[in-house]
């Protein structure tokens, strides 16, 4: 199987952007996100976000790595490596976005419709979490 991954070039570090391979026939689309191909972390846990009508998010994390996708509708995350921020729209059930460093992210402009499903590379763990921007800030440049 081909090697899926697609780095788009940006000013903020710590996410990619990759490709999810799909299969579509006249019944519909199948896609698929499997460990040693599209991710490099084994998946421990997996959660999704639906009917959503504020912004999300507002922390970063300390370890732990997700691949995230749009499996319905659209939604912007906005992601910040305490250096610059961007924009990434997740539009396609075949956009998934990687976060695999401590980076700030917040989620914003849900549609009515968007599932976001998040596969995740650890158990929920409160002290994995950093919810505070000023502790981020630390974290990034602690001297
Ligand atoms: P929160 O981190 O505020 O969600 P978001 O990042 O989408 O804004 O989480 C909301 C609540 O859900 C909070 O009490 C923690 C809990 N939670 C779990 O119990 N398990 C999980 O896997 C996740 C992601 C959250």
């Amino acid at each position: 199987m081909q090697n899926t991954q697609q780095r788009i070039t940006s000013k903020t570090e710590g996410y990619k952007i990759v490709h999810i391979p799909s299969i579509m026939d006249e019944r519909g689309g199948l896609s698929f996100a499997e460990c040693g191909q599209l991710l490099d972390f084994t998946i421990k846990r997996a959660y999704w976000l639906y009917d959503i009508k504020d912004t999300r998010g507002g922390h970063a994390h300390k370890q732990l790595k997700q691949l995230i996708f749009c499996a319905h509708g659209t939604v912007d995350f906005i992601l910040d490596d305490a250096v610059s921020s961007e924009v990434i729209k997740l539009d396609s059930p075949n956009k998934g976005l990687i976060i695999n460093q401590t980076i700030w992210r917040e989620i914003k402009n849900f549609s009515q419709d968007a599932a976001v499903i998040v596969l995740a590379s650890d158990i929920y763990d409160e002290t994995d979490y950093i919810r505070s921007y000023e502790e981020f800030k630390k974290w990034k440049s602690p001297y």
